[in-house]
């Protein structure tokens, strides 16, 4: 199977986890655009398959509206049920890198608001220890230079993505040479020096269980 039909699958997998009538939490990426299109398709069936959705980006949010399903802002809900996204990595206890997409603030806004999350990703993305990936960190501009030498005094080579502004107009940094074996401590440190909005370590939140695409179907892990 190839990576697309990896994420096909585990886009149609999620719906399984998503309540009827519910209003769901929706993360973004080419993994969660396919799981857009198998709700649409559900919708066809049965137009109260969800009653709304939460969206993390500019993105999901036009390829739901285009669908039909109600975008609700973030502020006018006190909590969901469940949240669908991708990763970029994921290790064996739920950690997860995220923010190839740059939606990583309001990904991690969203995923707050709810009780579960469900991480659909192809087999590609479970790692041993996170750091492969380059890993995302939105900041305020002005604070790019300093962050970028923070990263620089652990270790890290970090540069800002060219062309890149975020939803909330603010840059992308991405760092390389990082291995990260303690994502809680991590997230708690990167995410207090002045300038980041927002690391792309999801620890505190975590994936309650992931949907792996692989080529023997989907397997289930839960942490
Ligand atoms: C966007 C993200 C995505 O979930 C992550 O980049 C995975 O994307 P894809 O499903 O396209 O591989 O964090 O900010």
């Amino acid at each position: 199977m190839t990576q697309d039909e990896l994420k096909t699958l585990v886009g149609r997998a999620a719906l399984d986890h998503v309540p009827h009538g519910c209003i769901v939490g929706v993360g973004t990426g080419s993994t969660v655009d396919k799981f857009i299109d198998a709700l649409g398709e559900a919708l066809k069936a049965d137009p109260q398959r969800v009653t709304g959705a939460v969206s993390s980006s500019v993105r999901s949010t036009q390829r739901l509206e285009a669908l039909g399903v109600k975008v609700l802002p973030a502020e006018s809900v006190t909590g969901l049920g469940v949240y669908v996204d991708g990763a970029d990595e994921i290790d064996p206890a739920g950690f997860m890198i995220k923010g190839g997409g740059a939606a990583l603030t309001r990904e991690k806004i969203v995923a707050e608001l709810a009780e579960r999350f469900v991480c659909i990703a192809d087999e590609s993305k479970l790692v041993q220890t996170l750091g492969a990936f380059p890993l995302p960190v939105e900041v305020i501009p002005m604070a790019a230079a300093q962050v970028i030498r923070a990263f620089a005094a652990m270790g890290g080579q970090a540069q800002v993505r060219a062309g890149v502004t975020t939803d909330n107009g603010n840059i992308i940094v991405d760092v390389k040479g990082l291995k990260i074996s303690a994502p809680a401590e991590f997230e708690a440190q990167v995410n207090q020096w002045p300038g980041v909005v927002t690391v792309g370590v999801f620890a505190r939140n975590k994936a309650s269980l992931c949907l792996l695409g692989t080529a023997q179907g989907v397997k289930t892990l839960t942490f």
